[in-house]
């Protein structure tokens, strides 16, 4: 079953012209003139405006700078799918061309997508030469595409292993002929520390580590560092890593000595995201229809947090949208320019 256009739309992560006016600095109005000087068609929801990924790529043309993103930590539950599907769908709010990839046997990140993996060739497909990686590539919106995975991509340690499969040169290999239509790729990993996982974190810009304010996540974090030491070394690599607390709460942070010790662990400084992400059933809710949180128009705090990690973890920011002057806002909101 492939997705219907009606699918299509109601996936598409969206943002409001409000937010694309705090986002900016400027007035909701100074907004609404640009996309009229800029002649952008924006879709509407009820008798409201909105920006997608076209609109966003018109008014704030932000030039990205390709990154590979990995969610990964070995404490299961920790948010990784969560917050890979949450980051990768902001930044296409902003207009960035996006790429998932499910590289979980659980396939829980496909599962999000409402995408049937059975249906679709998976990394195994690829790295056993049964599918090409553009067939494995499903568009799901403008600017979103997805690499499924089913429970077959459970050998791939295997795999690796037994056709001596270079590590830090797989996932390069792998996506040489689809990694440049993309700003940001963003991969999803299993909770365990497998030759798979070593292969994505090899191919890494950033590996991101959602943490919870438990010792066990304190765990997860001391194995993942001692782990990245490990590959840097061994493969005079430099794969930078980076930890925000997700489930965030302020009763359990301030009581949990385990987890406050470690994140004022000096090997720490500079890694820690000052974004942190509230514990919400906004997300288990928002999962179980098949949403995400960039989906719908609404406003929450929960979307609030995202957005801030995304733009904190990314770098995007107002200073890299080049389209307007600031001269120009201001003369356009000093003339009190009426919204559409
Ligand atoms: N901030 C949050 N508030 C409330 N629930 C959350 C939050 N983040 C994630 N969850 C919930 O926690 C559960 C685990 O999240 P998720 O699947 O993203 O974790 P994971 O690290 O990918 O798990 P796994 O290790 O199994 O891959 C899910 O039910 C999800 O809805
Ligand atoms: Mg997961």
């Amino acid at each position: 079953m492939s997705l219907s256009e009606k699918d299509i739309l109601s996936m598409q992560p969206k943002m409001t012209v409000a937010h694309a006016a705090e986002f900016l600095g400027v007035s909701a109005q100074a907004v609404h003139k640009q996309i009229k000087l800029k002649n952008i068609i924006c879709p509407k929801l009820g008798n409201k405006l909105y920006l997608s990924f076209m609109q966003a790529k018109q008014l704030f043309n932000i030039s990205f700078k390709h990154k590979v993103i990995v969610g990964q930590i070995v404490k299961g539950g920790t948010g990784k799918t969560t917050t890979i599907e949450s980051v990768a769908s902001c930044a296409n709010t902003y207009g960035a061309r996006i790429l998932k990839i499910d590289a979980d046997p659980q396939g829980n990140l496909t599962d999000a997508c409402g995408i049937d993996p059975e249906e679709h060739p998976v990394l195994i497909d690829v790295i056993n030469g049964d599918a090409s990686i553009k067939d494995a590539v499903v568009n799901l919106s403008e600017g979103v595409d997805l690499i499924p995975s089913r429970i077959e991509n459970v050998i791939l340690d295997n795999v690796i292993v037994n056709e001596r499969l270079p590590l830090h040169e797989l996932y390069n290999d792998l996506l040489e002929p689809i990694a440049r239509n993309y700003d940001f790729i963003f991969i999803d990993c299993p909770p365990t520390m497998g030759q798979a996982v070593t292969a994505a974190s090899l191919y890494a810009d950033i590996i991101l580590a959602p943490l919870n304010p438990d010792k066990f996540s304190a765990k997860g974090l001391k194995i993942l560092k001692r782990e990245i030491d490990t590959l840097n070394k061994r493969f005079k690599r430099d794969v930078a890593y980076r930890v925000f607390l997700n489930k965030f709460s302020g009763k359990t942070i301030l009581s949990d000595k385990a987890i406050v010790s470690l994140i004022s662990d000096p090997e720490l400084e500079g890694r820690i995201l000052e974004t942190t992400v509230q514990f919400s059933q906004e997300i288990p809710n928002i999962t179980d229809s098949n949403r995400n949180l960039f989906s719908s128009l609404k406003t929450s705090p929960t979307r609030d947090d995202f957005d801030r990690l995304t733009r904190e973890l990314l770098g995007i920011s107002p200073s890299h949208a080049r389209k307007i002057p600031e001269e120009l806002l201001k003369k356009e909101e000093n003339e009190a320019i009426t919204a559409i």
